[in-house]
């Protein structure tokens, strides 16, 4: 295996601008072992410097702890050289070092200006907001990322919030930036984007940390990259010297198949069906038109669009939790059209959310609560409004270890301290334990690593082979065409089209996506 040592002639990109050696992180009382042990990492003007690893890996924890945000346990951080101990971001931002953070930190109330002056200091606070739009434009214009300063941050998609949380760190002309998953919520041609700015940016001398679990953007846009498996460093090498299975490899110990057996599984029962639905909030926009979407039992269906292109509400309203403005939401043969988001669980529809931290679960409650946060009232976990928590403890240990997820304590721990990907693990292994007919799922492997991917795929097709249906949302085309039977196209709030999972062709899809009308040959 590589290590920093024998990787091989490093190029003369530059001075390193940040350095840890020796750098260990515990919590005690929580975890027995170290989450990072004896580590070492280094990032370089001109570089963009990648730290790939699965799930609770500590990727987040590293960055956490370079930008201040949380404190070392032992070891060394050096800026230019220059020993430092950070005890805030705000020192680590005053030695030019900021992070963009894996989950959307917005205030929703707020504007994109207002947002961005909410963390500034006296000097630039003093800009005023009139000012600090000015910059914003500036920058918005210096690096492409579209979005208007004025905007209230709960009118924008998760995609354009994305952005603004971007914005937030450049207006502080950082030296170092790190980005957690910065691309996770973005189209692959926003994250093309993005990386022209984190190009440009290590062209200017500034040196980029940039955490992924996609290899395509890790190869688009790395100088170097450093594996990680549970805090202990797996080498750094040169991205030109490496290739993806390498990588998987190094990351997991073993490759990832792509192959996936997909038997035809043909049922006539419609699981969901709208008719001539017009979900809440889309009523408004100039050429709105009910949906009429059905998705038979065994049948995934894929929602392919760019985000805020109305899946939000449709979900929305096939959850039950935002009533349609006009039209029928129907769910195996009952018309559930204003009912509440219980009797839309009780009628077995299941949602796998995004924005998971904020809706998937209650960041303060322990894992086991999160588990059953569905189910708590109904046998076997309560028996006369009493919960049981031998049967509760046994169930969430039963979706922990299915779902491999890192978690130290089903009772003390809380889900907030967990990783990302270890949070989507346990709101998957909630939502599809009981088989339910009806999957609603928006972006479901969203900050998974490969593995944990792998897993959800299979999971799915599993599922449907049982007769669950599944309405998949997502950005990504390659996770909709792997797994969908049919693919439907959203764009302003209309299906622009349908067309078969089997051969399906991008570029129609593409073009549907940005609104264009050609039809399917
Ligand atoms: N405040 C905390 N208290 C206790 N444990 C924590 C805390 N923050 C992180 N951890 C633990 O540290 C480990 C590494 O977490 P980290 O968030 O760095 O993983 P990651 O590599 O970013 O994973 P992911 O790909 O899922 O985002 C996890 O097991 C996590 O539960
Ligand atoms: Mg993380």
């Amino acid at each position: 295996m590589k290590t920093r040592s024998d990787s091989g002639p490093v190029l003369d990109k530059g001075d390193v601008l940040l350095e840890a050696r020796g750098l260990s992180k515990g919590f005690p009382g929580v975890w027995e072992h170290l989450i990072l042990d004896q580590l070492d990492f280094d990032v370089r003007s001109g570089e963009v410097h990648t730290l790939l690893g699965e799930n609770g890996a500590g990727k987040t924890v590293i960055a956490n702890i370079l930008s201040g945000y949380y404190e070392k346990t032992e070891g060394e951080i050096r800026v230019k050289g220059k020993l430092v101990h950070f005890r805030s971001p705000r020192e680590g931002l005053a030695h030019g070092i900021a992070m963009v953070h894996q989950e959307l930190m917005l205030v929703p109330a707020f504007t994109v200006a207002e947002n961005i002056m909410v963390g500034l200091d006296a000097p630039l606070f003093s800009y005023g907001i009139a000012g600090v739009e000015k910059r914003i434009q500036r920058l918005v214009e210096r690096y492409g990322l579209q979005v208007d300063p004025k905007a209230r941050v709960e009118d924008l998609s998760a995609g354009q919030q994305q952005r603004v949380e971007i914005l937030k760190v450049l207006f502080h002309e950082p030296e170092v930036l790190l980005l957690d998953e910065p691309t996770s919520l973005l189209t692959p041609s926003e994250a093309d984007q993005l990386f022209v700015v984190l190009r440009a940016m290590a062209d200017d001398g500034k040196g980029i940390v940039f955490i992924s679990h996609k290899m395509r953007e890790v190869f688009a846009v790395s100088d170097r990259v450093t594996v990680l498996k549970l805090g202990k460093t797996q080498g750094t090498c040169q991205i030109a010297e490496t290739n993806e299975d390498e990588l998987t490899r190094r990351t997991f110990g073993e490759t990832v198949p792509d192959y996936m057996e997909r038997p035809e599984v043909a049922h006539e029962e419609l699981a969901l069906n709208t008719i001539e639905m017009v979900p809440s909030g889309l009523e408004k926009k100039p050429n709105s038109q009910g949906i009429s979407l059905k998705i038979r039992c065994g049948e995934i269906m894929g929602l392919a669009g760019v985000s805020g292109n109305g899946q939000t509400e449709l979900i929305e309203a096939v959850t039950g939790l935002v009533p349609p403005a006009s039209g029928e939401v129907w769910i195996l043969n009952a018309d559930m059209t204003g009912r509440t988001p219980k009797e839309f669980i009780e009628r077995g529809v299941a949602h796998i959310p995004e924005r998971r931290r904020e809706i998937g679960i209650v960041e303060q409650m322990h894992v086991a609560e999160n588990v059953v946060l569905k189910d708590y009232r109904k046998t076997p976990f309560s028996k006369n409004t009493v919960l049981r928590h031998q049967q509760i403890s046994s169930h969430a240990e039963k979706i922990v270890e299915k779902f491999n997820a890192l978690v130290p304590d089903l009772w003390q721990t809380e889900c907030r301290i967990l990783s990302g990907g270890n949070i989507q693990r346990l709101i998957l292994g909630r939502e599809t334990w009981r088989k339910p007919p009806v999957i609603i799922a928006s972006h479901p492997t969203e900050g998974l690593d490969a593995k944990a991917i792998r897993h959800t795929w299979e999971l799915f097709l599993a599922l449907r082979a049982e007769g669950s249906a599944v309405l998949l949302v997502s950005e990504d085309l390659d996770e909709i065409m792997s797994l969908s039977d049919r693919i439907a196209v959203m764009f302003e709030g209309k299906i622009m089209g349908i067309v078969d999972g089997k051969g399906a062709d991008r570029e129609i899809l593409g073009h549907w996506m940005a609104g264009g009308t050609a039809s399917a040959a």
